[in-house]
C-alpha cells in the first residue's frame, strides 16, 4: 500500500484538508490494514462496467467508494453492493475536483455509447479531459495508482489490423465521434504526461467492445440493440452490408483483465483488453436470432459516419504481462445478456437515464 507523503516546504491547503479528511474518514485505520485490502475509488460506478467492477472489488475484501453523476448510470446496477459495510456511493461529477483518500483509482466515468456521448459532446470532452485532470490530480496528491479506461476508439477507423498498441490510429478530429475518440486520446496523453512529469503511477487499458447484463436497452450499442429487437420480434437493423467486424468481450472477462492490470507492477500500458475472436455484424445478428428463437428479419440501413469497418484487438501484451485472455465464448455470454434483457422487458421496468447534463 502507498501512503500520501507531505513535503513540508510545499504544503498546500489541499494537503492539509486532505489529511484532515483522511483522519475524519478513518483513513488512519486503513493504514494498519494489510496490502490485500485497499481503499478503491471507482468513477462511473453506477454504469455497466463500473458496477461489475465494484461488486468484484467488494467480493475481494476492499473498501470501495463508488462515484457517479448518474448520467447513464443507475443506482439499481449497484443493488448488490449498496448497504454493504465496505461500500460508499457518492453523487459527484468528475469535471469538478474532489478530495478523497484512496489507494487506487479506477477512472471509468464517461458515457460510452454514441447516442449518449453525442447527446452533449462538449460535456463528453470535459468529462474526458477535465475529469481526467481532476482524477490525476487526486492520484498525484494521494500517491494512488490510477487506471484509465481508454478505448479501442482511439484507433479510429484503423489501417492496421488487428490493432496493436503501437498503432497511433486513424481518427477524424472534427467528426461526430471525435468528442469521445479525441477526448479519450487526450486523457491518455494526460496520463502519460502526469506519469513523466509528476511520477504518477498510471495504468492505461484500451477496452474493446464489451457486453453483458446491465447494458442500457436503448443506447445504440450493437449487442443490446440486436437482443432487444430480437426479443421484441422487431426487425434487426444492420448498418451497411453487415460485413464490418467486431469482437465482443463478456464483462466478467473484462473485469478480470482490469484487476490484473491494476495489480501488476511491470507495465503502465496502454494494454488492449478485448476478445480477439472476430465476428461480422451479420453473424452476430444471426446468432442472437438463433438463441432467442425470434422471428425477426434483418433489414439494412446506411452506415453511420466514421463507423469503423474492422475492429479486433491484438491481445499479445495482455497475455504476456497480465497472463490474461477471455474465457467466455460469444454464445455463452449472449445467453446471459439475453436472459437479463428478457427479464427487464418482462418486468416492464423502463431503462431510464437522466440525460440531463
Ligand atoms: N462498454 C464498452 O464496450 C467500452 C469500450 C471501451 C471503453 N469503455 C469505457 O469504459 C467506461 C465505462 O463504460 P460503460 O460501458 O460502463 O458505460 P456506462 O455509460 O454504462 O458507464 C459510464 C458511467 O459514468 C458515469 N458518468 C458519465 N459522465 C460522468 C461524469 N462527468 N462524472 C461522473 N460520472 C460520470 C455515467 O453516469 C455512468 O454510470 C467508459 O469510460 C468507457 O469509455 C467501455
Amino acid at each position: 500500500m502507498r501512503y500520501a507523503t507531505i513535503d513540508p516546504t510545499r504544503v498546500s491547503w489541499q494537503d492539509l484538508y486532505g489529511l484532515a479528511a483522511g483522519f475524519t474518514a478513518g483513513y488512519v485505520s486503513n493504514l494498519t490494514r494489510g496490502d490485500a485490502a485497499m481503499r478503491m475509488l471507482v468513477t462511473g460506478a453506477a454504469g455497466f462496467i463500473g458496477s461489475f467492477l465494484c461488486e468484484r472489488l467488494i467480493a475481494e475484501g476492499h473498501q470501495v467508494i463508488g462515484l457517479d453523476n448518474f448520467f447513464t448510470g443507475r443506482k439499481h446496477n449497484l443493488e448488490p453492493v449498496i448497504g454493504h459495510k465496505d461500500f460508499e456511493l457518492v453523487r459527484h461529477d468528475i469535471t469538478q475536483p474532489i478530495l478523497l483518500e484512496v489507494d487506487r483509482i479506477f477512472n471509468f466515468a464517461c458515457p460510452a455509447s454514441p447516442v449518449h456521448y453525442q447527446y452533449n459532446p462538449v460535456k463528453t470532452v470535459k468529462t474526458s479531459v477535465i475529469g481526467m485532470i481532476n482524477m490525476l490530480g487526486l492520484a498525484k496528491r494521494t500517491h494512488a495508482r490510477i487506471l484509465q479506461a481508454s478505448t479501442s476508439e482511439v484507433y479510429g477507423d484503423p489501417h492496421v489490423h488487428p490493432q496493436v498498441e503501437e498503432y497511433w490510429g486513424n481518427v477524424n478530429p472534427i467528426g461526430p465521434r471525435a468528442c469521445y475518440d479525441e477526448g479519450k486520446r487526450v486523457a491518455e496523453t494526460l496520463c502519460f504526461d502526469y506519469h513523466r512529469q509528476n511520477n504518477v503511477d498510471i495504468r492505461v487499458i484500451r477496452i474493446f467492445n464489451t457486453y453483458g447484463p446491465r447494458m442500457l436497452m436503448d443506447d445504440g450499442r450493437v449487442v443490446s440493440n440486436f437482443v432487444v429487437q430480437a426479443l421484441k420480434g422487431e426487425d434487426i437493423t444492420i448498418y451497411g452490408d453487415g460485413q464490418q467486424t467486431r469482437s465482443f468481450c463478456y464483462v466478467d472477462d473484462l473485469v478480470t483483465g482490469i484487476l490484473a492490470m491494476m495489480a501488476q507492477d511491470d507495465v503502465v500500458g496502454p494494454v488492449n483488453l478485448g476478445n480477439p475472436t472476430e465476428y461480422t455484424i451479420r453473424q452476430l445478428a444471426e446468432l442472437v436470432i438463433e438463441i432467442t428463437g425470434s422471428s425477426s428479419k434483418l433489414v439494412k440501413r446506411p452506415l453511420p459516419k466514421d463507423d469503423p469497418t474492422r475492429r479486433q484487438p491484438d491481445i499479445s501484451k495482455a497475455r504476456k504481462h497480465l497472463d490474461w485472455e477471455p474465457t467466455v465464448g460469444l454464445r455463452a455470454g449472449l445467453e446471459k445478456a439475453i436472459a437479463y434483457f428478457d427479464g427487464v422487458l418482462k418486468s416492464g421496468t423502463a431503462d431510464r437515464v437522466s440525460m440531463g447534463h
